[in-house]
């Protein structure tokens, strides 16, 4: 019974331990996105058939992580957040370009630099977390 006990009390904390390593999104790489990158501008921004294109390079890549309607995933961060609908295009361009892959982010430089932007203008058409069209 004892033993008992302490197993569930070692799974307890290995299952906060491993939830503290994949410490919730804070925004901290927004602060290393160096200046001219953050004030690049999205060439396809505002076009709707770069927007089609960019869900479906977003269902195919990223729904699995940040699912299929944008709002997050098992603590990975919504798309529809107020960070991510402030930061610049420039800002998610390097983000998407690099990742943060210590935190569970992939970089995405193999997609075609064209794709990333075309995810970006699709991101851009998503409404607000919580707005209508959100979570049910
Ligand atoms: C394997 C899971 C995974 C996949 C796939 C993935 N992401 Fe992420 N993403 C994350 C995690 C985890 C974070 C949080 C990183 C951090 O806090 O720095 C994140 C952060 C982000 C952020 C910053 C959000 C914020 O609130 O700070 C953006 C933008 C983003 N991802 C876009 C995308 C796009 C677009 C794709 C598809 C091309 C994608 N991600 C695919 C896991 C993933």
């Amino acid at each position: 019974m004892k033993m008992r006990m302490l197993l569930v009390a070692a799974a307890a904390i290995l299952y906060s331990s491993s939830s503290l390593l994949m410490a919730e999104a804070d925004g901290k790489w927004l602060a290393r996105v160096p200046d001219e990158d953050k004030a690049r501008v999205n060439p396809l921004a505002g076009q709707a058939k770069a927007a089609a294109a960019g869900k479906i390079i977003f269902e195919e890549n990223c729904a699995r992580c940040h699912g299929v309607d944008a709002n997050g995933l098992h603590n990975r961060p919504s798309l529809r957040s107020e960070r991510v609908r402030h930061a610049t295009d420039g800002q998610l361009a390097w983000m998407l370009r690099n990742g943060n892959p210590y935190k569970g982010m992939p970089p995405w430089n193999s997609l075609p630099e064209q794709q990333r932007w075309q995810v970006i203008t699709y991101l851009r058409t998503l409404p607000p977390a919580g707005a209508a069209g959100g979570k049910p």
